[in-house]
């Protein structure tokens, strides 16, 4: 199964004066942070089927077997991150049919494929890999029959994609049509991009976009048919789709923002671009604003929910939070991989979805959403991904500012997500008038001077929370406390350091680990405290006193002049003042996310490659 995974194909007329291996090869660099276990490209040459692959990243293995000489005018291309079958040579995609005729990328779970593989295998056909996509290019050469047309190509993928159970996004090529790519997707990514001498087809944009920023979305169960200067698109009952009216997206992310920009990791060039994407963030139209705010405010009270999984997940409780303080409205988190257990069928059409994705790939969203819609909410979420699967599913959505993400750590999309719930509570207390027109202007003002605040912050503290990384790398295990608005912070300082140090921490509301946690505090035990001045304070100077008094070293994030809490730290890092307390979270996350980036460089990890992880979950 290769459920996360980059998958790229490209149609050219560049004959053969350019090599095809070399635009493949690039794309899957720019797709690599889906997954890098094992890669492979396939390309269509002289009557032929070239396939390269092995184990390993996109360069080690390019070092090893060269992808640049790859010729030909079109060919697909495969990242993968592996969760059955090892990743290893025989297990890389493209895969082939028995005759090396066919060759198929995929993303995604193909569920029935043992039942698949058993029919196949009774009907003659031989197997290399251990993976369910393999299925896919021997189902499509049994459907093959007699002379190979385009549309017989077309024929057999549709009546292989009837048999197929699970999610996928798929790219064919056939020896016998050297100009021509196949593409069909359900539930997982594939995006195409349009320039005048190539067509792509990829998992998503920042794979061609160097080449162009002409978008046409796929749907769900569509299968195209991609010539370098054409695309057919047909339904599953292989009706033509006409496509004329189809909007064309022109994407405004430019390729530069998909570089590091002279920085060693996309990680800190990610976490230094957050004043600038929480500035464009902040300039979203207020109307959209509003409109989100209307779903809110036009849904009873106690049937909003919001859902989300890791960092987005931390930003729907620091949401929640915000919605309570400023909007005095009630929603309720829940985790997407828990929400239809917890939630049941206890939702109507008078219930509301507050869905929350970078990607809006996400599989436990996607499946929290679908399970919603199917008991009648309303569907709104917020997400980073034009297009993307969530943004489709739903009646309305905010697009956030940040640009392409390409560190596995989210970084600047969790400060636009609280940038945007931030603006969303605004919305909400002036439709239902729980704040004066002018105090909400005082707030939006002020909100204007965080992305300033947290430039000035960088670059006169990062040394400092280097230095502070540097002391604490060789400790096992960290605790995270925070209260109030800031537990959110909290967690999410934990999983930055988890994901990319592979440290043990945990992240707990300070309030409770009383409860339990402190039994593991002994002489120097790192407790990190996020300790905004809001009326949560006394209580978590006493936390700070309870760890101090069991021989703690306390890392914490205080307003700046705080003597209290810094006195009782071994280390401490200060925010600036005026920041509004329940918006808290936007600044006081940031010095928790260079800290981990500092933990990782020291432990000589690298932070956008965090082992086991990718990018989109693109699996339940
Ligand atoms: O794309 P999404 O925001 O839906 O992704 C959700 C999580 O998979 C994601 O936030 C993950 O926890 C990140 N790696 C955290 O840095």
């Amino acid at each position: 199964m290769n459920v996360m995974c980059g998958i790229v194909g490209i149609a050219s007329n560049f004959m053969e004066d350019r090599s095809i291996g070399v635009l493949l090869k690039e794309a899957l660099l720019r797709l690599e942070y889906r997954g890098y276990d094992s890669a492979g490209i396939a390309t269509i040459y002289n009557n032929k089927l070239y396939i390269k692959k092995d184990k390993g990243t996109i360069k080690e293995i390019h070092r090893k077997i060269n992808f640049d000489d790859l010729l030909g005018n079109c060919g697909i291309g495969h990242t993968r991150w592996a969760t059955h079958g090892s990743p290893n040579l025989i297990n890389a995609h493209p895969h082939c049919d028995c005759n090396d005729r066919i060759a198929v990328v995929h993303n995604g779970i193909i569920e029935n494929f043992y039942e698949l593989k058993n029919k196949l295998i009774s009907k003659g056909h031989v197997f290399k890999s251990e993976t369910d996509t393999e299925v896919i290019p021997h189902l499509i050469e049994s459907h093959l029959k007699g002379r190979v047309r385009r549309s017989s190509v077309e024929e057999a993928i549709e009546k292989t994609i009837r048999e197929l159970k699970g999610t996928y996004a798929i790219v064919v090529i056939y020896v016998g049509l050297p100009d021509t790519i196949f593409c069909v997707r359900n539930e997982n990514p594939l995006v195409i991009g349009i320039n005048s001498n190539a067509i792509y087809c990829a998992s998503d944009i920042t794979a061609f976009l160097p080449m162009t920023n002409k978008v046409l979305m796929l749907n769900n169960n569509e299968i195209a048919t991609i010539t370098s200067n054409r695309i057919e698109i047909n339904n599953t009952n292989l009706e033509e789709t006409d496509i004329n009216d189809r909007k064309i997206v022109r994407i405004s992310w430019t390729p530069e923002m998909a570089q590091k920009g002279g920085r060693p990791h996309f990680m800190q060039k990610e976490i230094h671009e957050q004043p600038i994407a929480i500035s464009n963030t902040l300039k979203i139209d207020w109307n959209k604003i509003l409109k989100f705010g209307e779903y809110i405010h036009n849904t009873p009270p106690g049937n909003i929910y919001i859902t989300a999984a890791g960092t987005s997940y931390h930003a729907a409780l620091a949401g929640k939070y915000m919605f309570t303080k400023i909007a005095n409205t009630q929603i309720h988190p829940v985790i997407s991989s828990e929400f239809r257990e917890y939630i049941g069928n206890t939702l109507n059409n008078d219930s509301l979805l507050i869905a929350i994705s970078q990607s809006g790939e996400t599989a436990d969203t996607i499946n929290a959403i679908d399970f919603a819609k199917q008991q009648g909410a309303k569907i709104i979420s917020i997400t980073n991904v034009l297009g993307s699967n969530i943004t489709r599913k739903s009646d309305y959505f905010i697009y956030t500012q940040a640009g392409p993400e390409i560190g596995v750590a989210a970084t600047k999309t969790f400060s636009v997500q609280l940038t945007s719930l931030a603006l969303c509570s605004l919305g909400l207390a002036e439709l239902n008038g729980s704040l004066l027109n002018n105090e909400i202007l005082e707030f939006k003002n002020r909100l204007n001077n965080i992305p300033m605040i947290i430039k000035n912050f960088i670059s006169s503290k990062e040394e400092k929370v280097r230095i502070i990384a540097n002391k604490y790398y060789q400790n096992k295990n960290f605790l995270f406390l925070g209260r109030g608005v800031n537990y959110p912070t909290a967690l999410e300082g934990a999983l930055k350091l988890k994901e990319i140090s592979y440290l043990h921490a945990e992240g707990y509301a300070a309030g409770e680990s009383k409860h339990g946690p402190i039994a593991m505090i002994e002489k120097d035990y790192p407790v990190i405290f996020v300790a905004a001045p809001d009326e949560t304070y006394d209580k978590i100077l006493g936390n700070v006193m309870e760890m101090k008094a069991r021989g703690a070293k306390i890392f914490s994030i205080i307003q700046e002049n705080d003597q209290t809490i810094k006195t009782l730290s071994d280390d401490f890092i200060e925010i600036p003042r005026n920041i509004d307390l329940p918006f808290s979270p936007i600044v006081y996350i940031v010095p928790l996310q260079l800290f981990s980036y500092y933990v990782a460089i020291k432990c000589g990890y690298d932070p956008d490659k965090p082992r086991n992880l990718a990018k989109s979950v693109t699996v339940p």
